[in-house]
Formats: structure tokens, C-alpha cells, sequence
């Protein structure tokens, strides 16, 4: 069974003016199209064609470079649709601003860790926040494709948050200026969504 490209859960403009309607376009329909295309052609004629995307992460190491580039590149992007909407921006509640303030100190402190994780991976990658095998919190980052989910990630978990800093996220509107795109985008970031991934995976 082949992989397919889901819409995004919002219209290309919905995130403007914190991230443009080109971007998103040709992020979610070329790039992430892209990705998708490659893992099937990757996965043809293979086992990994029965499994989820999330069996074929989390075991990654037993693949080719063609399988952790795209397959990482789907599941990535899949996550990162979701957990933006233009009614985000809004710090969390309840349970997970609890377990933020145990783990950073607070809300902003944590927003200063994923900015910082985002800023200084050099060259393409993604900021993390994932909770790791004994449910805490952690930030983190990984270079091209790669994720937290990972058997050979550096920092193991299951990640609830990431954000995308390869330049096509951002190069449209903030070109060479990746900390302006990783200050802007916490407008958007839905921290409900992030949430209800932290209650699933703790
Ligand atoms: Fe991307």
C-alpha cells in the first residue's frame, strides 16, 4: 500500500502573515509531495510497504539513505501540519505547561531552548520537543530528515513538536534570517495539538 499525501487541515494562507501562502504551497505540495513520492519508489516490491511510517521510523537503521531521507521527510511534515493553525500562539494549560515548568522552568524558557535548538543546527534539520522512554520532557534537534523517533537518533522519544528549519520553511519571506522564522512561528504553533500528543505519548 502506497503512501499518499494528506491536504492540510487549513487553507495555504491561513498561517499569513507569520508564514506565507507560497511557502506553504510549495512546502506542502512539492516538498512534502515530493518526499511521499520518494519513499513509495524507495519502499517498492519491499516489506516495508505493509507498515505504518511510524514502524518504518522507529526502525530506521535496517534502511537505505532513500528510506531515512523520505520516509523521515514524511513523517516530519505530516506532524508539522498539524500542529500549527492560525488560532495557535497560545501558551499551553493543564497538564503539559505543568510538565514544561518541571522540565525548563517555564513556558519561555522552553521557547528559548526549541529557538535556540532550531538556530544553531547547522544546515537542514528540526527542532524537537519529544518525551522520552520515562515520560519527560526534552529538546532537541536532528540534521536533514531525521527524528526523534529514530533507533539511531541521539536523543530518543516520541516527538510532540517540531519545527521544520530547512530554509524552504522560511526562505520566501525571511530568507537568510532563520531566527526571525523560529521567533514568528510560535505565533502559529498550536500548543492544544501539542497537548494532546504529550497525553498519548507520555
Ligand atoms: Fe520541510
Amino acid at each position: 500500500m502506497a503512501f499518499t499525501l494528506t491536504a492540510l487541515p487549513y487553507a495555504f494562507d491561513a498561517l499569513e502573515p507569520h508564514i506565507d501562502k507560497l511557502t506553504m504551497e510549495i512546502h506542502h505540495d512539492k516538498h512534502h509531495q515530493a518526499y511521499v513520492d520518494n519513499l513509495n519508489k524507495a519502499i517498492a516490491g519491499t516489506e516495508a510497504e505493509q507498515l505504518s511510517i511510524e514502524d518504518i521510523v522507529k526502525n530506521i537503521s535496517k534502511y537505505p539513505p532513500a528510506v531515512r531521507n523520505n520516509g523521515g521527510g514524511h513523517y516530519n511534515h505530516s506532524l508539522f501540519w498539524t500542529i500549527l493553525s492560525k488560532d495557535g500562539g497560545v501558551p499551553p494549560t493543564g497538564e503539559l505547561a505543568t510538565a514544561i515548568d518541571a522540565a525548563f522552568g517555564s513556558f519561555d524558557e522552553l521557547k528559548k531552548k526549541l529557538q535556540e535548538a532550531g538556530a544553531t543546527r547547522f544546515g537542514s534539520g528540526w527542532a524537537w520537543l519529544s518525551v522520552s522512554a520515562d515520560g519527560k520532557l526534552q529538546v532537541s534537534s536532528t540534521p536533514n530528515q531525521d527524528n526523534p523517533l529514530f533507533d539511531i537518533a541521539e536523543v530518543k522519544g516520541t516527538p510532540i513538536l517540531g519545527i521544520d528549519v530547512w530554509e524552504h520553511a522560511y526562505y520566501l519571506k525571511y530568507q537568510n534570517k532563520r531566527p526571525g522564522y523560529l521567533e514568528e512561528i510560535f505565533n502559529v504553533i498550536d500548543w492544544k495539538k501539542v497537548a494532546e500528543r504529550y497525553a498519548a505519548a507520555k
